[in-house]
């Protein structure tokens, strides 16, 4: 881990999980959420800042995270703050009452948690811009719930093949909003973009008043 990490996380740990919003730890701590389809990398990408490898559930089979996981970030210090791995959205072979059953927990909790401060929508770098994951961020924005995006799995394409696809998704979300939220590009392969990502949940938990 490189000290830059550790200044930021201190410790991490296991809370709860959660089958709904209102069975979420009863805390006031600033929340932060990882949310995206189903594979697309959250709970490893949870694992990589967190630096444990074991924390989040990760899975090669799409549909691993189901309910709502709370982890404990610098716990009994005064920059303490949730992280929380949410279920994937969007799993095909889930089938439609599973599905349904999901959507709902993701939207009651992202409407219902007051102590949320942002998600951070997870999006496959390898792939053009998917209609679920712009109407999911429409759905969002309709509602004030702000939010960043997360470009994953960043190893696996050359550094023009980003470019381009993350260009490609700016111009898709330019066709509906004015502006773009915060955009992080990772790999929890290579650990490209936690540090970023990290000072950004630094910098917006500085700025809240507690
Ligand atoms: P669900 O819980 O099923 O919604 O999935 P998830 O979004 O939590 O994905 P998870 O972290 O379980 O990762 C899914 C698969 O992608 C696993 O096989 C991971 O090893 C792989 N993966 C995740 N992040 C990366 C990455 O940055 N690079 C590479 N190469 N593989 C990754
Ligand atoms: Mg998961």
């Amino acid at each position: 881990m490189s000290p830059f990490f550790l200044n930021m996380i201190h410790t991490a740990q296991y809370i709860s999980s959660a089958p709904d919003v209102k069975a979420c730890p009863k805390s006031s701590l600033p929340e932060y959420a990882f949310i995206g389809r189903s594979n697309v990398g959250k709970s490893s990408l949870i694992n990589m800042l967190t630096n444990q490898k074991g924390l989040a559930k990760t899975s090669s089979k799409p549909g691993k995270t189901l309910l709502i996981n709370h982890f404990l970030v610098n716990a009994g210090r005064a920059d303490a703050w949730h992280l929380v791995d949410l279920p994937g959205y969007g799993f095909a072979k889930a089938g439609q009452d599973q599905r349904e059953r999901l959507k709902q927990m993701i939207e009651r909790y992202c409407l219902g948690r007051e102590q949320l401060v942002s998600l951070f929508v997870l999006v496959d770098c390898r792939l053009e811009p998917q209609k679920i994951d712009l109407q999911f961020m429409q759905w969002l924005g309709e509602q004030g719930i702000p939010f960043a995006i997360v470009f994953t799995k960043a190893d696996k394409v050359g550094r023009e093949r980003l470019k381009l696809n993350v260009e490609a998704y700016k111009k898709a979300l330019l066709e509906t909003w004015e502006e773009l939220p915060p955009v992080f590009m990772t790999s929890s392969e290579s650990r490209l973009g936690g540090e970023e990502l990290l000072a950004y949940i630094e910098q917006v938990n500085k700025g809240l008043v507690r």
